[in-house]
């Protein structure tokens, strides 16, 4: 209790936890909007995950982010699933709504909030190739098909997979897949090529998901994996004259949609933005 009122706890679960910035960039979010929330890091191992899980709800945490390896399982461990949960088949946010626990996953919005920040575009008439098949690529696609994107692409390199999330899409907009060899044509006629695999990622920094030459300057280039000093891809699409978003907004909106479910008031962006900087200076 602190001036006779009620400090609400947060928190981050996952194993490990330490190097994670969220607990820096959310407590001085709170401290500058002297709103009164407290966001902790515990390291939990995977055989007292259950255990931690009700350990919180018992202590009255307000929610908490789920961090690897506990997004899939988190599924199995909340009273209620919000369709974003649902369809990407993982969680990354947790809420305390009237005594039950509800799961959420604000990597998609995160994502595409970020990008609308960055660049000016027009979702809606934007022809999207979206490399990858797997769970940041279900995250975005979910984001993207739930906000009117009219033409999506997913490719991949193994075709089967691209074709499974293209199906688990179709409700929700128009989407089509293609195997990642084939896609040359189709990414020469797009006009936003996204990145959700992990090629470039440490310590296959040299890597592109595609050949640089496939990249011309009408293009924009989004890339999921973050490098401060830019992805081989990033940084091939920029030699090509193309627009690029970096994949570092991603982190700071998903936070920023958390915190909104949190306290229903709007994330105090700059703060946030800066207080990840110095985290990762
Ligand atoms: P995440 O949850 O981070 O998305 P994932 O579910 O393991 O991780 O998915 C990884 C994605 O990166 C997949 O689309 C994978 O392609 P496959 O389905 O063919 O495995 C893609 N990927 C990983 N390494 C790759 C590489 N060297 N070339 C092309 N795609 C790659």
């Amino acid at each position: 209790m602190r001036g006779g009122k009620k400090v609400n706890v947060l928190a981050l679960i996952g194993c490990p936890v330490a190097h994670s910035k969220s607990p820096r960039m959310f407590n001085t979010a709170f401290q500058d909007t002297q709103l009164p929330y407290v966001y902790l890091a515990h390291h939990v191992e995977p055989h007292q995950l259950e255990m931690a899980v009700n350990g919180l709800k018992t202590l009255g945490y307000e929610g908490f982010n789920v961090t690897i390896p506990y997004k899939e399982t988190m599924m199995n461990l909340v009273d209620e699933l919000d369709e974003s949960a649902q369809v990407i088949g993982a969680i990354n946010t947790v809420v305390h709504r009237e005594g039950k626990w509800i799961g959420y996953n604000t990597d998609g919005a995160g994502y595409l909030r970020s990008l609308r920040e960055s660049i000016a575009i027009d979702l809606n008439h934007c022809k999207v190739v979206m490399i990858g098949a797997g769970g940041a690529a279900r995250a975005v696609g979910y984001a993207l098909c739930t906000h009117g994107i009219q033409h999506l692409t997913i490719v991949n390199r193994t075709v089967k997979k691209a074709n499974e999330l293209a199906n688990q899409l179709a409700s929700r907009g128009q989407t089509n897949f293609l195997a990642l060899a084939d896609a040359e044509e189709v990414i020469a006629q797009a006009d936003l090529i996204i990145n959700t695999t992990s090629v470039g990622m440490h310590p296959h920094t040299k890597q592109s998901p595609i050949p640089i030459d496939w990249i011309g300057a009408h293009h924009i280039v989004s890339d999921l994996v973050y490098n401060p000093l830019h992805t081989a891809l990033l940084q091939g699409a920029e030699k090509k004259g193309a627009k690029i978003h970096t994949g570092d907004g991603m982190l700071l909106y998903q936070a920023a949609i958390a915190w909104e479910l949190w306290t229903s008031r709007p994330a105090p962006i700059p703060v946030m933005k800066k207080a990840l900087e110095q985290a990762n200076s």
